[in-house]
């Protein structure tokens, strides 16, 4: 029986298939990519190679949500307490944006991936901004899944920024404090002309939010996996959007 002849082939046919009929498909799903210095660790690596392993990951995983039909993929890259690591893999995650468009912005660009970024960008090394810039600049007209980067991303240095913005929008009298509101807020966030996450996905076991989208993240269905970020395959993100049928949103309704 030839189907037993191929079943990588089989199963792959299958999974996207199954997936074609998805009911449910979260409009925005936001990563926070865990585990890369643990993959690369358990198998006599470098932390580095599991940074670089994690990066292709990330192109794979952009193509699935693509094919799915998601509009948002919001991935945790770095975090604003990332800087307390040691310079020299600092260093080598700050070199990886741009390594990832040099390799993949001519796919994206064919895919119709637009790419967007949140986070503090001014801290970011001048090649580091110059590669997403260019990225942003290039793929700002094309209408697929938005791919937006988390690059020194902190959710209460975020929510800091707005707080003061909006401080300095009361005292010139340009706003009263009792008309403050959510899209108040809102106006002020890296994340302002995007839905709220639907789906939270955090790989490698731990079970926290380590500052991601604090705000943003008030009604969203929350996945974790043991498996680390550079085994975070397309099976894998499947189950992911697969529980995601599952679940009941309320919002503090019935
Ligand atoms: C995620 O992997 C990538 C970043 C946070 C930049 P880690 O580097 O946190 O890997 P672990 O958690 O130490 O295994
Ligand atoms: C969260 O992972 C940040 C990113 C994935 C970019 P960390 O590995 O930095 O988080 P903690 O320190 O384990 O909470
Ligand atoms: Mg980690």
């Amino acid at each position: 029986m030839a189907f037993f002849k191929w079943p990588f082939k089989k199963r792959k046919v299958e999974s996207f298939a199954r997936n074609a009929t998805l009911k449910l498909v979260p409009n925005h799903v936001a990563i926070i990519m865990d585990g890369n210095g643990r993959w690369a660790n358990s198998r006599g690596l470098p932390r580095f190679a599991g940074h670089k392993e994690g990066m292709d990951n990330v192109k794979r995983i952009v193509k699935v949500a693509n094919a799915q039909g998601i509009k948002v993929l919001t991935m945790y890259a770095f975090s604003t307490e990332n800087w307390r690591r040691p310079k020299q893999e600092v260093d080598y995650l700050m070199k990886l944006p741009k390594e990832f468009l040099n390799i993949y912005l001519p796919e994206l660009i064919e895919e119709n991936v637009q790419v967007k970024m949140i986070g503090h960008r001014a801290q970011l090394p001048a090649h580091t901004q110059a590669a997403v810039e260019q990225a942003i600049e290039q793929t700002k007209h094309n209408n697929g899944l938005i791919l937006n980067l988390a690059l020194n991303y902190g959710s209460r240095a975020e929510i800091i920024a707005a707080i003061k913005a909006v401080a300095g929008d009361v005292s010139a009298n340009n706003i009263n404090i009792d008309d403050i509101d959510e899209a108040t807020i809102n106006k002020h966030l890296f994340t302002t002309d995007l839905p709220d996450p639907d789906l939270l996905i955090r790989t490698s076991g731990e079970m926290r939010v380590s500052n991601f989208l604090l705000w943003q993240l008030a009604y969203t269905e929350f996945w974790f996996t043991d498996v680390h970020w550079p085994a975070f395959t397309e099976a894998e993100f499947v189950k992911a959007l697969d529980a995601y049928q599952q679940r009941k949103r309320r919002y503090g309704g019935l």
